[in-house]
């Protein structure tokens, strides 16, 4: 499975990028208005520049007339921008159009197995399952992973990538890579908090102590 971080903000994406871990970014109205992006086209320009993967930007347009233009003008921008579009009827519409011109979209607010079917057969290149929101209403997001993995693995001729999204934490990593997710994107301080184990913490405190009493006795 790989990593995509799911924030706008570009230092942190700088940061991160340096393990060589991330393949890609997502963003949303709301992580691009939380990291002030008054000029977006030169945010997600950098993002790409940086990545040089995937990085998803969503389409603010309810019609699909609107989404297709938008989706055209956000891809002119960059060679690895991928168009993030809302998973409705007009959300379809518009994902089979820029399918057919070769603009890959991100088919966004999946919360049930059905709607990441229609989004892979619209010929969407990523369906995003938020894991969390379900979570919060007291269902199983992992679940949904399971169900749509299962689905697109009965039907050899999808392609569609699942990209669990809504990461709250470091076990939606790990049970998401196991449940059939191509990508996990996590907000930074979920790959941070994942990164740590407090006893590689001791571990490492430890030969640090005794290699430096050796340097003592020689
Ligand atoms: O990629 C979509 C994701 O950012 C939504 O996460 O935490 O707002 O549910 P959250």
């Amino acid at each position: 499975m790989k990593l995509f971080v799911d924030t706008a903000l570009i230092e942190e994406i700088r940061k991160l990028h340096r393990w060589g871990i991330i393949s890609g970014v997502t963003t949303n109205p709301t992580l691009l208005a939380k990291a002030a992006a008054t000029n977006v086209r030169d945010v997600i320009v950098q993002i790409c520049e940086l990545v040089q993967g995937p990085v998803s930007m969503e389409v603010v347009s309810t019609d699909a007339e609107g989404m297709v233009r938008e989706a055209r003008e956000y891809a002119s921008w960059h060679e690895h921008v991928v168009v993030k579009i809302p998973m409705t009827e007009d959300g379809l519409i518009a994902t089979r159009q820029l399918a057919a011109e070769g603009i890959k979209v991100n088919m966004t607010l999946i919360f049930n197995p059905n709607q990441a079917l229609f989004a892979a057969l619209a010929g969407a290149t990523f369906v995003s399952p938020f894991l969390g929101r379900i979570d919060d209403i007291s269902w199983e997001g992992m679940d949904l992973i399971r169900e749509i993995a299962a689905v697109f693995r009965n039907d050899p001729h999808i392609t569609t990538q699942i990209l669990a999204a809504s990461i709250r934490h470091p076990r939606h990593i790990v049970e998401a890579a196991k449940a059939g997710a191509h990508i996990a994107t996590c907000p930074p301080q979920v790959l941070r908090k994942a990164v740590r184990h407090p006893l590689t913490d001791i571990g490492l405190e430890r030969f640090l102590a005794d290699w430096r009493k050796l340097q003592g006795q020689g």
